[in-house]
């Protein structure tokens, strides 16, 4: 009997919590309708903030390097200062061109041609980042066993189209982004 008792009370409460949820209360409603406020506060509150963050004029224009090509002579490579990073800018002898052009590109570690990292009638200029792919050293510029860079924190080599050859570093030199502004100005970025 006892039992029963329990079990009939028991099933009744429970009904009775389940029409109350299926029914939303006018106390339910109001919380809906406040929260839904809230929503367009934070929604208001977060655009200056997110606007805020959106980049200005001054930092766009870190953000490229223009370079003056005229100065440097064939065979130098200059380095530049491009978002916190150096980059090398490299006027090609046309044997430094050939040398490149003549490597067999299913020897290389990465296959790159050297058509493919420079701009269309603009061989003699080499743009790459000056960072060895290894560890992040800044490599020696004519110098190693391929006449491109040397890398003296732990021998890697680079040829005269900053492609790895030699050494630890398992890629090449990347080549940034960059547009010929006139024959004799790049913008890098
Ligand atoms: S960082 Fe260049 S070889 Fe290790």
């Amino acid at each position: 009997m006892v039992h029963n008792s329990t079990s009939c009370c028991g099933g009744q409460k429970t009904s009775h919590a389940a029409s109350e949820q299926d029914e939303p209360s006018r106390r339910d409603f109001i919380m809906l309708a406040a929260g839904a406020l809230g929503g367009v506060g934070a929604a208001a509150t977060a655009w200056p903030f997110i606007n805020s963050m959106n980049p200005s004029a001054d930092v766009l224009a870190l953000s490229s390097t223009e370079v003056d090509l005229s100065p440097i002579q064939p065979g130098q490579s200059i380095k530049v200062k491009w978002r916190g990073k150096p980059v090398f800018v490299r006027r090609r002898t046309k044997e430094e061109i050939a040398s490149a052009a003549a490597v067999n590109i299913s020897d290389l570690r990465d296959p790159q041609s050297d058509d493919s990292r420079v701009k269309p009638g603009h061989a003699e200029w080499l743009i790459v980042l000056g960072v060895c792919t290894h560890l992040g050293c800044v490599p020696l510029a004519n110098q190693g066993e391929f006449g491109g860079w040397f890398c003296p924190c732990h021998g890697s080599q680079y040829d005269t189209s900053g492609r790895i050859r030699k050494g630890p570093a398992p890629l090449n030199l990347p080549v940034p982004e960059y547009t010929f502004l006139s024959d004799t100005k790049i913008r890098i970025g």
